[in-house]
Parts: C-alpha cells; sequence; structure tokens
C-alpha cells in the first residue's frame, strides 16, 4: 500500500525548529518560529496563567467530557473578547463560538464547515501569508486563490493590488483576513483602509474569514479587534478563528475557538448545529485544561487585569526590540534604510533579506529565520542583537 508515498517536504516553520535543536553551535540564534521569548530568551508561562491553574487543580472535580463546542461560558468570554461586551453581535445573540485545538483547529473547523455545507468553494488568501493556511484549507477541500497584499519594493501594504484583487473574486467566495499583525509581513491596513476594506467585501458579496492570532500584539487588545468590528458594520455574516498560544503563552495546550455569525439568532443556531459536527467529525470533543485557564482568567477581574499587563509587557518587549534592531542595522550604515520594520505590527517582522541571503544566515551564522525573510522579533534580546545585525550587515555587503 504504501510504497508509493513520497516523502513530505519539512514544514517551512516548525521543520526550522527541529534543524535548529541539531545544529550544535552556541551561539545559534532562533527566530524562525513565531514563540514568545523574554530578553533572556525563555518562553514563560504567564503568572496569571499558573495562578488560574492553581484554583483549577483545587477545584476540579471531573475530568469527564465537555460539550462538543466547549463550555457555553468559554463561548461567551471569547465572544466579548473579540466583539466587545457591548457589541450589537452579542447584544441580537447571533454569534456562537466552539472551543478549538488552537488557531489552525479554529481555522480548519471552519473550512470543514464552509465546505460541508457548501457555503463556498473557494476562499481569498493574501500573498504572502501564514506556511500553512494553503493547506489548511485545500486539504479541508477548498479551492484557494492569493490576492497581492504587500509590495516588495515599496515594503509596505499593497492596498490598491488587493482591493484589484478581491475585485476578481465571485460573489459567494470567502477572503481570509489577518485580523491583526499580519502573519509574515506585519503589515496591518490603517483604520481607514479597513473601512474601505469592509464595504468592499460587502459589495463584492464575500464571506470574511478572519484569522486572529496574535490579539493584543498589534496596539492593544481592544484596539485589535478594530478590524473585524469594522467588518461588522457592513457585513452580517463572519467567521473569526481566535488563538490564544500568543496572547496566553498557552502554545502547547493547544486553545483556540471558531466564532461565526449569522444574521439572526434562528439562522446563527442552525449554523452552529452543523459547525458541532464539523467538530464532532475532527476531535470529537475538546481537551479541557486550556479552556479552563482562558476561562478562569477572563472571568476573574484580578487575574484578567494581570493578563492585559503581562499582554502588554509583551507587546512593548518586541516592540523596543524592533526599534533597537532597525537603530542598530541602520547605524551600521548597512546598504538597505531598515527604518520600514516600525512601521510593521506583532511578532514578526518582513526583513527583506532574500532566500540566499536567509539561507548564509543559517549556514554561516547559525541564524535561523523563515525562508520568505520573516524575523520573529519575539526571539531577539539584548543579548544576541549585535551579533545578528552585524551578520545581517556582513550578509548585504555580499
Ligand atoms: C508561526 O507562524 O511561527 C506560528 O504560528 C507557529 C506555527 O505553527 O507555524
Amino acid at each position: 500500500f504504501f510504497e508509493k508515498i513520497v516523502a513530505a517536504p519539512a514544514d517551512p516553520i516548525l521543520g526550522l525548529t527541529e534543524e535548529f535543536k541539531n545544529d550544535p553551535r552556541t551561539d545559534k540564534i532562533n527566530l524562525g518560529v513565531g514563540i514568545y521569548k523574554t530578553n533572556e530568551g525563555v518562553t514563560p508561562i504567564l503568572k496569571c496563567v499558573k495562578k488560574a491553574e492553581e484554583i483549577i487543580l483545587k477545584e476540579e472535580t471531573t475530568k469527564s467530557y465537555l460539550p462538543i463546542v466547549g463550555t457555553p461560558e468559554y463561548g461567551k468570554l471569547v465572544r466579548e473578547l473579540v466583539f466587545g461586551a457591548d457589541s450589537e453581535v452579542i447584544a441580537s445573540d447571533r454569534a456562537r463560538t466552539t472551543q478549538a485545538p488552537g488557531g489552525t483547529g479554529a481555522l480548519r473547523v471552519g473550512a470543514d464547515f464552509l465546505k460541508q455545507q457548501n457555503v463556498t468553494g473557494k476562499i481569498w488568501i493574501s500573498d504572502p501569508t501564514w506556511a500553512n493556511h494553503f493547506q489548511v484549507f485545500g486539504k479541508a477541500g477548498l479551492e484557494t486563490a492569493k490576492y497581492r497584499y504587500y509590495d516588495k519594493n515599496t515594503r509596505a501594504l499593497d492596498f490598491e493590488g488587493m482591493k484589484a484583487d478581491l475585485k476578481n473574486a465571485k460573489a459567494g467566495d470567502a477572503v481570509l483576513l489577518h485580523a491583526c499583525c499580519h502573519n509574515p509581513s506585519g503589515m496591518d491596513p490603517n483604520a481607514a483602509q479597513w473601512e474601505e476594506l469592509a464595504k468592499l467585501v460587502a459589495e463584492l458579496k464575500l464571506l470574511p474569514f478572519f484569522d486572529f492570532a496574535y490579539q493584543g500584539f498589534g496596539n492593544g487588545i481592544e484596539e485589535d479587534a478594530f478590524g473585524i468590528r469594522t467588518f461588522l458594520k457592513y457585513n452580517k455574516e463572519v467567521l473569526v478563528a481566535s488563538s490564544f498560544s500568543k496572547n496566553f503563552g498557552l502554545y502547547n495546550e493547544r486553545i483556540g475557538a471558531l466564532t461565526v455569525v449569522s444574521a439572526d439568532k434562528e439562522t446563527a443556531d442552525r449554523v452552529f448545529s452543523q459547525v458541532k459536527i464539523a467538530v464532532r467529525a475532527n476531535i470529537s470533543n475538546p481537551p479541557a485544561h486550556g479552556a479552563k485557564i482562558v476561562t478562569t482568567v477572563l472571568s476573574n477581574p484580578e487575574l484578567r487585569a494581570e493578563w492585559v499587563a503581562e499582554v502588554a509587557e509583551m507587546r512593548d518587549r518586541i516592540k523596543n526590540m524592533r526599534e533597537l534592531f532597525v537603530s542598530k542595522l541602520n547605524s551600521l550604515g548597512c546598504a538597505v534604510d531598515f527604518s520600514f520594520i516600525n512601521t510593521q505590527y506583532g511578532m514578526f517582522s518582513f526583513s527583506g533579506l532574500s532566500p540566499e541571503q536567509v539561507a548564509t544566515l543559517k549556514k554561516d551564522y547559525g541564524i535561523y529565520m523563515v525562508g520568505n525573510g520573516r524575523i520573529s522579533v519575539a526571539g531577539i534580546t539584548t543579548s544576541n542583537i549585535d551579533a545578528l545585525c552585524k551578520a545581517i550587515y556582513e550578509v548585504l555587503q555580499k
């Protein structure tokens, strides 16, 4: 049966982590995968998470199954985080949330629902995008297409290209949007552009599907929901895949959520009954620990305030490293002006380095970044930044 199986290539992001682990060099630097690190180079468990775990350990009385879609309390807290507690969507009770195994699980459940229910056959995805997007939607059986997003020459959002390509979509197609902190470019639409996009997508009758993996890493927890909330002014039906990997540091707990907004409450219930089947067929029902942490933190005012402060600390450290990175590169007299990096949001920076330059950095300097030149700024520390900037300077001279 298996003779004909051809070996798959390594994953462009997680494969890099494997390679990094096997690299014997002691001064190696990993700027590949998007994992937050402190200035000491460790990925910490947030303090609010540890406290929530203590509460859970004390209070937990059973390991019995959760409902297929997770608990109603978890769903409510997720919706409040995404839409705002006083939003019209919540007041009119037309959004439903299912727990999902991470942001990827949420995207996949959403993709399965769209395919199984013939909601759409095609989804438009930004070029560039997260390395896994095409695979997640493609393997679910949806046709995928690309829209322009980033202009390599101006190193900025290609807003005109984006709109022109979306106009080629047919009514009924879906469009995947990064709600904030676009991965990998770090370039987000501004407020006026979000407004324009929201109107355009409604006019073109496309179904917006948001990947919301970095809430809190751009401008703030509330601020980062601006794009989604703007879309809801013009679009009655929206999907949102949330992830708590980054903003709660719960990477290996695989905790996320898919929220589907329908035009009215009655439709929301019908839709949700089918989303439930997509979950049941995939994972039967979700694991409890990550959801309990998120629920405990978000529903406890003290822990919630601590979480907001911890997210701000992560966001600020990344922003500081971004600024230091730019100023060090520019003061070395690099051939390229790297100031554009300060206009990017979130964990990543699209450095503009070519695949060849990325390969040289890995081979000659032990510096790992994604082949498309994406740097995880969260991996930069005051201890590795000088070596990193010097290496980039030297590679640019070659
Ligand atoms: C990333 O883009 O580095 C993260 O989302 C981790 C992953 O799963 O690829």
